[in-house]
């Protein structure tokens, strides 16, 4: 029998619906439980695989490995000496993420020096092999997180963030986040009738269009932290494709900053059917072809832009809704302009969603256009 672990995969807060989605189409499971930056499921390690090649919205997944009580730091020590540490440790050294809330033990660097001292006495008792001496294994991450004196010990399985997919090393200023810029084009692009270009007027290094075309196509360019552990020793990730794609059959991504579309441009996979021009968007048409715009403009904060940002960006939208009429148009934009664009000629909102951007308040809208 195929062993089940209790996993929690952290979600950027306000993507929880979409990962979900995500999940129920490419790999489902129930029940998951959703909470806010996070969905919490059981499942056994070919799903932590598939998981882990084919989710694009996730940042990382988490396997939670004990839950006790604990109020004072013999305790917290005698339960961390007792831990079966052989299962699931692939380095004597790991990292520790402590976070603490009313509860008795709140001193997060004690806490870290009592688990470390019970790690090292563990291991004397259940001595690590040399395979991380051998295979230059990488220390992995515990989580602690204690809350009303409850503990959950958990182990990162995935090591760097899932959203560094290895696939582009190439970015602009400004570059979106992988696993924003999968979610935003899955959920612009996943109930389309009708195939589309995906447009970009404002591509930077492209990662709205390579996740858009991208987002059914498992990948393993990148290690997970779980090839090293214990539990997973002696097998292999074999890519499971899926059998379906975003309505997309090419992108159009423009920018005017042509330096970088050049080196983005050598960088890509040259299978994948995206066109980069150098070409100031808010001039020239940007298709014929029936497309759904989607993009991040520059914000005014790292990337200048012309004159105030308000109308800058009332300019770009005025020009991309009258004279582009995508079938759909969205982007994100900080919140505090949300006022600026509520009312499209011809357009009618279809979704808007709040959520944090590097620690700014966002709002990713999506407008349709009226038949
Ligand atoms: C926030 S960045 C986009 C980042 C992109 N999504 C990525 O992941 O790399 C905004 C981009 O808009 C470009 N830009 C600004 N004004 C433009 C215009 N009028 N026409 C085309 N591109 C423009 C900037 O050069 C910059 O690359």
């Amino acid at each position: 029998m195929n062993v089940s672990y209790q996993l929690f995969l952290v979600i950027p807060p306000g993507l929880e619906d979409l990962a979900l989605k995500e999940i129920e189409l490419k790999c489902p499971v129930s029940p998951i439980q959703v909470h806010k930056g996070g969905l919490e499921l059981k499942a056994d390690l070919s799903w932590i695989i598939k998981a882990h090649t084919q989710l694009k919205i996730p940042t990382r997944i988490l396997m939670r490995l004990s839950t006790f009580k604990t109020r004072d730091f013999p305790k917290l020590y005698q339960k961390f000496v007792s831990f079966k540490w052989n299962d699931y440790l692939s380095h004597p050294e790991p990292e520790w993420e402590i976070s603490c809330s009313k509860s008795r033990l709140m001193h997060t660097g004690r806490i870290e020096e009592t688990v470390k001292k019970a790690l090292t006495e563990a291991m004397r008792k259940q001595p690590l092999g040399k395979d991380w001496e051998k295979k230059h294994h990488s220390p992995q991450t515990f989580y602690i997180r204690i809350v009303d004196d409850d503990l959950t010990l958990s182990l990162d399985l995935s090591g760097e963030p899932l959203y560094k997919r290895g696939l582009q090393k190439i970015k602009g200023e400004a570059p979106i986040r992988e696993n924003f810029a999968a979610a935003f084009a899955f959920e612009i692009l996943h109930d389309l009738k009708t195939e589309v270009t995906l447009v970009d007027p404002m591509c930077g290094s492209g990662t709205l269009l390579t996740e858009g075309l991208t987002f059914y196509r498992p990948l393993h360019l990148r290690k997970f932290s779980f090839e090293e552990a214990p539990f997973f020793k002696g097998k292999l990730i074999k890519l499971e494709s899926l059998d379906r794609s975003l309505p997309v059959t090419k992108a159009l991504g423009f920018d005017i900053n042509g330096e970088l579309l050049a080196k983005v441009v050598k960088e890509l996979d040259a299978k994948l059917p995206i066109t980069l021009k150098n070409q100031d968007s808010l001039v020239k048409k940007l298709t014929t072809d029936e497309s759904v715009i989607l993009c991040n403009p520059p914000y005014g904060e790292r990337i200048q832009i012309q004159g105030k940002r308000g109308s800058f960006l009332k300019e770009a939208w005025e020009k991309f809704m009258q004279e582009d009429r995508p079938l759909r148009f969205g982007w994100v934009l900080p919140s505090d302009m949300d006022d600026l664009f509520s009312k499209a000629p011809g357009y009618h909102l279809k979704t808007k969603r709040h959520l944090k951007n590097g620690g700014m308040a966002v709002t990713f809208w999506i407008w349709e256009r009226e038949s």
